[in-house]
């Protein structure tokens, strides 16, 4: 670890401790969590997280809450068995079938409002389709859906048979569809003719032909049709899943008895070496997790509308629109398009429209707004209750910003910290029950045990105010299962660095989250952002070494480093610094070439912010390129310690080239 940043050089420059904003005495009287003995309650280990479990309806219940025996692979609500599906849609149909379980608002406008009924009925005929191609229970079925009905349909479709599904986010490209559907071993596909970006329709099943030819398996596909009727763009070869459904309507599949520990879905997230991994999510300790964070954290009520901007793809939209959410039998809203089309306001308009109550968004779409101004959501009527942030740290600023001109000083704000591995929120407040405080994601939720520790695995005192190494010292029930197919892979990235790995003990195990934190005296942690080779670009993970791998796609590239730049508005965006093969020009084709390597193997929203031509890359002297130094460069920042460099002259060769750019 010696040439990750100094975390204590790191928070100097942003520790200054806000003051606490109360919240309304409004929403304290009507909280789910209102009282301060739930953090005792849920941390008698393992016993507190029953009452978890005990928000689902189970087929059978657990005999042991808590199986640590084979560390790191732990068990949770072990000989237990559920459906997710059934918990999600089948068990409200009593009380509230005719409630409106997803609003859908498509991008020129169009609705669709969904209730617990017709999701019953989409479910199982999407169930009824998947089974008639051949889907088996624990077959990984890949969907790479954007976001329309169909895909929550779809995934709850597939936990219905028992089947895995591993959404890929419809923005990533046809390369990095293929490396999943292949790392997944799945002999499914799931897919759509095309969808809206700013009104334009995309076309997105040339993506999924293209992936086809890029990938080793030759699995089946499954197109949807975004208008209702089978497209023409959809080939031969794929099955029309509009026809299909057809041909099942109304058709009941019975949901299938999961064993807890049986999984739910794969979800791919950038790590420091080449290739995502799939983590691995289990049903039974998944749900019950997301189930009562959603409650406790994000106030959801059945009757409430709830509105997480996410998209679906990644795991917020997993955990916060789909299973947390409707677990809970709420009503949740999903919009297609972007914030700003067709106008600023659209998202203020939607909110109007439903009188949604829950708002949950990132603070790079916070950022985003604040720059828009605060004229677009004064134009509409719309008051929410709570208010969430997720993804990045939320600078005060940003906070304040949120706070006042969207909450109307009126709602209040958590500030969520957690990873695609955590399945739910690890670190933030309980609303009722702690005060605010600005670019602080609050305390650890319920029995949550974070800490912190040096590079040499020292555990710091608590509430030090010194930063180091985040680590979570005790299993939850929605932690991920493993890394799918690669056992070593879970160990050597999340346990090894700070655990005693020859022990059998489970408390010699501490998860690392990769991130650097700071716990302040009042106990808040505030989280410093990633510790090793991986960038935050609008609140989703990017490996440096996945872009690396793309831009030497481009055979004109010698040599290339990605360092992340700080921006205004995504957070961060990569730079790509790169040397040339002898005897290539550096010339904008180039750049052209390697931009658009980039887009192609990972998608357009990974597209980078500036392309560097440089003689040399900064290295050690055993060959590591130092990152951090062209971070400094990219941030216009000083560049500390040289003195490891093989050359100690690259850096400033690199800041002349770049400024006789
Ligand atoms: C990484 C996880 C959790 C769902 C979305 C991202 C950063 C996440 C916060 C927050 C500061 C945060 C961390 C983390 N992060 N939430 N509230 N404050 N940083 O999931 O793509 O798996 O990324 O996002 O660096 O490790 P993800």
């Amino acid at each position: 670890m010696s040439e990750q940043p100094d975390a204590d050089a790191t928070i100097e420059a942003r520790l200054h401790e806000q003051d606490y904003f109360r919240p309304p005495a409004k929403f304290v009287g009507q909280a789910n969590a209102s009282d301060p003995d739930i953090y005792d309650e849920v941390g008698e280990f393992p016993d507190g997280f029953e009452q978890y479990a005990e928000l689902l309806d189970w087929d059978e219940r657990w005999d042991e809450v808590f199986d640590g025996s084979n560390p790191p692979f732990f068990e949770w609500f072990v000989g237990g068995k559920l459906n997710a599906s059934y918990n999600c849609v089948d068990r409200h149909l009593d009380e509230r079938k005719n409630q409106t379980a997803l609003l859908w608002e498509g991008s020129d406008g169009e609705q669709e409002n969904i209730t617990y009924q017709d999701l019953h009925r989409r479910v199982n005929e999407m169930a009824a389709a998947l089974r008639s191609q051949g889907v088996e229970e624990d077959d990984v079925v890949t969907v790479h859906l954007p976001m329309v009905p169909a895909l929550p349909i779809t995934m709850l479709a597939c936990a219905r048979i028992g089947a895995p599904h591993s959404v890929v986010f419809a923005g990533f490209s046809a390369s990095a569809l293929a490396e999943r559907v292949d790392s997944a071993d799945s002999d499914y596909v799931v897919t759509i003719d095309g969808y809206y970006r700013r009104g334009e329709f995309l076309d997105h099943i040339e993506k999924t032909d293209e992936a086809l030819e890029e990938m080793d398996r030759d699995p089946q596909v499954l197109a949807w049709s975004r208008h209702e009727e089978p497209s023409d763009e959809v080939s031969d070869d794929y099955t029309d899943v509009e026809s299909l459904l057809d041909e099942h309507e109304r058709e009941r599949v019975e949901p299938v008895s999961r064993d807890a520990e049986d999984p739910l879905f794969l979800m791919y997230t950038s790590g420091t070496t080449g290739k995502p991994k799939g983590c691995q999510h289990r049903t039974g300790g998944y749900l019950a997790y997301v189930a009562a964070t959603s409650k406790n954290v994000l106030d959801i009520k059945p009757g409430d509308t709830y509105w997480c901007a996410a998209d679906i793809g990644w795991i917020t939209g997993h955990s916060y629109i789909v299973y947390g959410p409707l677990a809970l039998g709420t009503t949740s809203v999903m919009y297609e398009d972007t914030p700003d089309h067709p106008h600023k306001g659209r998202i203020w308009e939607i909110a109007e429209r439903y009188d949604v109550d829950i708002f949950h968004t990132s603070p790079t779409a916070v950022r985003m707004f604040m720059k828009w101004g605060p004229e677009y959501p004064e134009e509409y009527d719309f008051d929410f209750r709570h208010m969430t942030t997720v993804g990045e740290p939320i600078q005060p600023e940003a906070w304040l910003w949120y706070y006042k001109h969207i909450g109307d000083e009126d709602a209040v704000i958590v500030d969520t910290w957690w990873q695609t591995e955590t399945g739910g929120h690890l670190i933030t407040n309980l609303p009722a029950l702690e005060d605010m405080k600005p670019g602080s994601a609050g305390k650890a939720c319920p029995g949550i045990e974070p800490a912190l520790v040096d590079d040499g695995g020292e555990k710091l005192e608590p509430a030090s105010g010194k930063a180091g190494n985040l680590i979570i010292e005790r299993p939850w029930p929605s932690m991920l299962q493993t890394v799918y197919g690669n056992d070593e892979r879970f160990i050597s990235t999340y346990w090894e660095d700070f655990s005693d790995t020859d022990s059998d003990d489970w408390t010699d195990w501490n998860y690392k989250a990769g991130d650097g934190a700071v716990q302040a005296q009042d106990g808040y942690w505030r989280i410093l952002g990633r510790l090793d080779d991986v960038m935050n670009v609008a609140g989703h993970r990017l490996g440096t070494m996945e872009l690396e791998s793309a831009v030497a796609e481009v055979e004109k590239v010698a040599e290339a480093a990605v360092a992340a730049r700080e921006d205004a508005e995504k957070g961060e965006v990569p730079d790509v610094y790169v040397v040339v093969r002898e005897g290539v020009e550096e010339t904008d084709a180039v750049k052209e070439e390697i931009v658009a390597a980039v887009e192609d193997e990972i998608g357009k929203f990974a597209r980078p912010a500036n392309v560097i031509f440089v003689d040399d890359l900064p290295k050690t002297r055993s060959g590591k390129i130092m990152r951090r130094l062209l971070e400094n460069i990219s941030n216009e920042q000083e560049l500390g310690d040289t003195t490891t460099l093989r050359d100690p002259s690259v850096p400033e060769q690199i800041r002349d080239q770049m400024h006789g750019d």
